[in-house]
């Protein structure tokens, strides 16, 4: 169970700020606990860990520097983001690869006081590289055992399926991740949607469901009939959770549908700005004051620059969210988390303690 005193340690400096000299808002942002529900392990690779597995592995990369790398990053959509996110991940290909790059988000997320995170993973991008599925998973669970005891972070894993590859693929994968059950909690779709509906995988997420896993798929933002497919996920798969899901506001019988069935959203800023033409920080807050619940979270911190602090940080000044606003991202994430209630409560107890020690 969480522990509700966590949040008393110092607020570290984050991106070169003092501490000192960040805003009060800032302060309060940074010392909300925290819940991640939407982060990709791979899109956490930062160009200073690519190019060291790559000179340990004997990898060569299309970038000379850092710099040269980071200005690759230059993304309009969806589309032109998964052409850099794949090919980054070629530098992936031991245990201790998946291990390094795993527990250098968990410390990083834990210096932005996450206490929970669920983390995607993508097999299908590594197996079809000759990488074995059991390679990937043993260096994220090794990495997610440590943090636990050495950092207090706790962590789950979301197996995703690529969309783009086909359905039989998706099922093969669950077949491979069999021995594993243990070790994951749900799993999700993601990858390009276009021509790629939720539909498609409507088998495989009922085998999946009967297994017992939970279910959630990517509904990214903007795309070729985003309301449609946020209603197949609805209708036609039953999902738990939508990652992103924006342009459901544009219909307001499906956001009467969210509400009521409690249906989380797991919304990511930054990244919207890369792959769309901006934040959506107007749709997504007036999708949390319609009462949907709306979580914020980092997709693929290492490409979209800003892990969860920073999302938060540019929502809240974008859409001028108040500190209530603010917990109730936080109450809505840990709410929406694959946990059992005692857990649940143990987290949101910590939330209370943060908000009754006066800083809200
Ligand atoms: N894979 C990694 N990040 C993704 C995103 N934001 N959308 C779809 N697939 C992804
Ligand atoms: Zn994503």
């Amino acid at each position: 169970m969480a522990n509700p005193e966590r949040f008393l340690r110092p607020i570290p400096a984050v991106g070169g700020i003092s501490s000192a000299g960040m805003s009060d808002m800032r302060r309060f942002i940074e010392g909300l606990p925290k819940a991640e529900l939407h982060l990709h392990i791979e899109g956490t690779l930062e160009p200073e860990l690519k190019f060291s597995l790559a000179e340990r592995n004997g990898v060569a990369l299309p970038a000379a520097t850092i710099e040269e790398m980071r200005a690759a990053y230059d993304f309009d959509d969806l589309p032109s983001f998964l052409a850099v996110y794949y090919e980054g991940m070629s530098v992936l290909l031991t245990e201790e690869d998946f291990y390094d790059l795993t527990y250098a988000y968990l410390e990083k997320a834990h210096s932005q006081n996450v206490l929970y995170a669920e983390i995607f993973f993508d097999p299908q991008a590594h197996t079809t590289r000759g990488v074995r599925f059991q390679t990937v998973i043993s260096g994220i669970r090794r990495a997610q055992e440590e943090a636990r005891s050495a950092l207090g972070i706790d962590t789950q894993l979301i197996m995703c399926f690529l969309r783009d590859l086909s359905a039989d693929s998706a099922a093969h994968t669950l077949e491979a991740a069999a021995d594993f059950q243990d070790w994951i909690v749900g799993v999700g779709l993601d990858s390009d949607e276009h021509g790629n509906p939720p539909v498609k995988f409507r088998e495989v997420f009922a085998a999946a469901r009967e297994m017992g896993y939970r279910l959630t798929m990517h509904c990214d933002v903007d795309q070729e009939n985003s309301v449609g497919n946020i209603r197949q996920c609805l209708d036609e798969i039953g999902v738990d959770r939508i990652d992103h899901g924006v342009n459901a506001g544009e219909d307001d019988e499906l956001v009467a549908e969210l509400v009521r069935r409690d249906m989380a959203l797991t919304v990511c800023p930054i990244s919207n700005r890369y792959v769309t033409d901006g934040t959506k920080a107007a749709q997504i807050k007036d999708l949390l004051d319609r009462g949907v619940r709306v979580t914020v979270n980092s997709d693929d911190p290492a490409y979209f620059p800003g892990y969860i602090f920073e999302n938060l940080v540019v929502l809240q000044e974008e859409a001028g969210l108040s500190r209530k606003d603010l917990v109730r991202l936080s109450r809505n994430a840990f709410g929406a988390a694959w946990l059992d209630d005692d857990r649940k409560a143990g987290f949101l107890e910590s939330l209370d303690a943060f908000v009754a020690a006066g800083q809200d």
